[in-house]
């Protein structure tokens, strides 16, 4: 981190005394653990236009949750932008992702941590929250992907696009959605799955975008498949519902 970060961080969570690299990283940003006087923070740094555009609404989201314990996120302490690079400020939080926990657990624990995901899942289905309004989010989500298949961005091709604008799901009630709800987005702490990360495409959309994330390496894993939905217990998508968001529509995301 250079020294114009670095101050324009300490402007906000005081003298820092270390900085290093998480040993986990994600693909759309590079991520420290920074400890203070204060406490200790994750800085999120991305440096492309488009990861830098989705760490503003990481920021935005994070704020917003503050102080909404009914969906836990780690703590909002700040997000700026220097000359080539965008940064939040959040807290750091122990634990492990969803991935690395199953990576460790024997059969059992697996079960019993993919059943914890499905419930809290579910709890985020069920949650309204102030600052949160339903607008088209299907509608937004493909002209997104247009604009990213146009600027050469995405896996997906034009005319798969052009198949997901056709031929849309039937509407289900819109709710709270993670809005990329796979195992590397969620945080297990003392066995259970208790935080959201990643939170830049929370907001109100389809939950069935969601769920096909959250089963799509267990689809040919019936035990496990069959554990999520012991914690999720209010829908089950239909395989052609989770082709359109799983095969579909996350190939521009
Ligand atoms: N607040 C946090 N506390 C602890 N670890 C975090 C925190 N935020 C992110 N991480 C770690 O950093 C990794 C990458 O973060 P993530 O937000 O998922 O980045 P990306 O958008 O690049 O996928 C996560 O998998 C997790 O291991
Ligand atoms: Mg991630």
């Amino acid at each position: 981190m250079n020294k114009q970060i670095i101050s324009k961080a300490e402007e906000r969570i005081g003298k820092i005394e270390r900085v290093s690299l998480l040993q986990n990283q994600g693909c759309t940003s590079e991520v420290h653990q920074v400890v203070t006087g204060e406490g200790i923070y994750v800085i999120k740094s991305s440096y492309e236009q488009r990861y830098r555009e989705w760490l503003m609404s990481e920021a935005s989201v994070l704020e917003k949750l503050h102080t909404i314990a009914a969906i836990p996120t780690p703590k909002y302490y700040g997000y700026f932008e220097a000359s080539n690079s965008s940064h939040l400020i959040m807290s750091y939080e122990k634990g492990m992702t969803l991935t690395s926990a199953l990576k460790k657990a024997e059969k059992q624990e697996q079960l019993s941590l993919i059943k914890s995901f499905g419930h809290f899942l579910q709890r985020l289905h069920e949650t309204t929250v102030a600052g949160f309004y339903p607008h088209h989010w299907l509608a937004e989500q493909l002209k997104k992907a247009e604009g990213y298949v146009a600027s050469g961005y995405a896996d997906g091709s034009f005319e798969l696009l052009q198949k997901l604008i056709v031929h849309q799901p039937s509407n289900v009630p819109q709710t709270m959605i993670h809005g990329d709800c796979t195992t590397d987005n969620v945080m297990v702490v003392n066995g259970n799955v208790s935080m959201f990360i990643d939170v830049a495409g929370m907001t109100i959309g389809d939950p069935r975008y969601d769920e096909s994330l959250a089963i799509r390496k267990w689809m040919n894993h019936q035990e496990y498949l069959e554990a999520f939905y012991e914690g999720y217990r209010r829908y089950q998508v239909t395989k052609e519902e989770f082709a359109y968001f799983n095969e579909g529509l996350y190939e521009f995301f």
